[in-house]
């Protein structure tokens, strides 16, 4: 089969389109022959090697979300039959190699794809919306009615925290730092957005939440940390999805509100919290609540391209490989 493979970490160059052997479903374990892969900044972290959360042994096949059909099973695995539509969230179970034409996973994190999501759709499913529903709902705890604001709703954490939040029932403010990502935002859901890249974008939000923004989920931690226990109300949480350099802030802000500041690792999710986090997925794609924004779909044999795009610049939704 036709796949993705480091043999030694670095930029995109260390990416290489090969031929190789097509991988055997074990026990507990599903095939599926993959229409298309969602990437992921953590798969840029892991290409250049040293990610905390991850030590892949090389050579090395990435990818941790897929889309496709139900190929074989292996042995003991009930509920799912070959030729199924389905989508893969490869990290709660430690599984890797969804940049191929066929991708093995643990069968409790392969769930089926209604028929009216592509399977690009379902391929940005994986880590962005297992991510959005940890964050909002099984570390921020957010209730109906609340404010939430999604500090980067633009890119594929962001517009599955914005549908989730919605859907739930809080007044959701959206931030992005282009005319498209802000269009985008409100198209998926937001009540306001916001552009993150105005210097005069906090006082913006400090009017839209005169008595305090109840969580705040941070897509940029190290821009907006301070800011954003300045704007929380009483018994306010921020809860930190990504961050990559350090940042300084004010103790004081913490106390003011009796604040919580949250992390999320989707490392960290345990079997049963993945199995909830699935389940609200595949309501929400029954329903109609979720629906993932690809912006951008380019064949695997342009990982390199892909890969670029996901380390510079701004995107729009979400990037996904197709696989012939
Ligand atoms: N902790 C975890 O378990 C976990 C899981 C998944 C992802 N992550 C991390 O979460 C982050 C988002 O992931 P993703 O897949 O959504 O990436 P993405 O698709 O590349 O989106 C990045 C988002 O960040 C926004 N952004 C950029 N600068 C910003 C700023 N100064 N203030 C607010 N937002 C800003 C972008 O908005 P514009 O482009 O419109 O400016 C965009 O909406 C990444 O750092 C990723 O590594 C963490």
């Amino acid at each position: 089969m036709k796949a993705v493979q480091i043999t030694e970490h670095g930029d995109a160059e260390v990416l290489h389109y090969v031929d190789t052997e097509v991988p055997r479903p074990g026990p507990g374990q599903v095939r599926v022959r993959v229409r298309a892969a969602g990437l992921n900044p953590a798969d840029t972290y892991m290409v250049r090697g040293g990610y905390e959360f991850f030590h892949n042994p090389l050579p090395w096949v990435p990818g941790f979300d897929s889309a496709g059909d139900v190929d074989a099973l292996g042995e003991g695995v009930s509920g799912l039959a070959v030729g199924d539509r389905v989508f893969v969230a490869g990290i709660p179970a430690g599984g890797h190699g969804a940049f191929a034409q066929y991708h093995v996973a643990d069968a409790r994190v392969v769930r089926p794809l209604p028929d009216a999501v592509d399977y690009p759709e379902g391929a940005a499913l994986g880590v962005p919306y297992l991510t959005a529903y940890r964050a909002l709902f099984q570390r921020a705890d957010l209730r109906p009615g609340e404010t939430v604001l999604i500090h980067g709703a633009s890119g594929g954490v962001g517009q599955a925290c914005v549908q989730f939040a919605r859907a739930h029932g809080a007044r959701v403010i959206a931030t992005a730092g282009t005319t498209e990502g802000l269009a985008l935002a409100s198209r998926q859901g937001a009540h306001v957005a916001v552009d993150h890249s105005t210097p005069e974008h906090v006082a913006e939000l400090h009017e839209l939440a005169p008595d305090g923004i109840d969580v705040v989920v941070e897509m940029a931690a190290s821009s907006n940390l301070e800011a954003d226990l300045g704007l929380l109300g009483r018994d306010g949480r921020v809860v930190v999805v990504g961050a990559r350099t350090p940042v300084e802030i004010t103790p004081r802000l913490v106390m003011r509100t009796e604040a919580a500041v949250l992390g999320v690792a989707l490392w960290n999710i345990t079997p049963e919290q993945t199995h909830q986090a699935l389940s609200a997925i595949g309501a929400g794609l029954e329903n109609g609540t979720l629906a993932p924004y690809v912006g951008h779909r380019l064949p695997l044999e342009r990982i390199a391209d892909a890969f670029a795009l996901v380390t510079t610049g701004h995107r729009l939704g979400k990037v996904v490989l197709t696989v012939a």
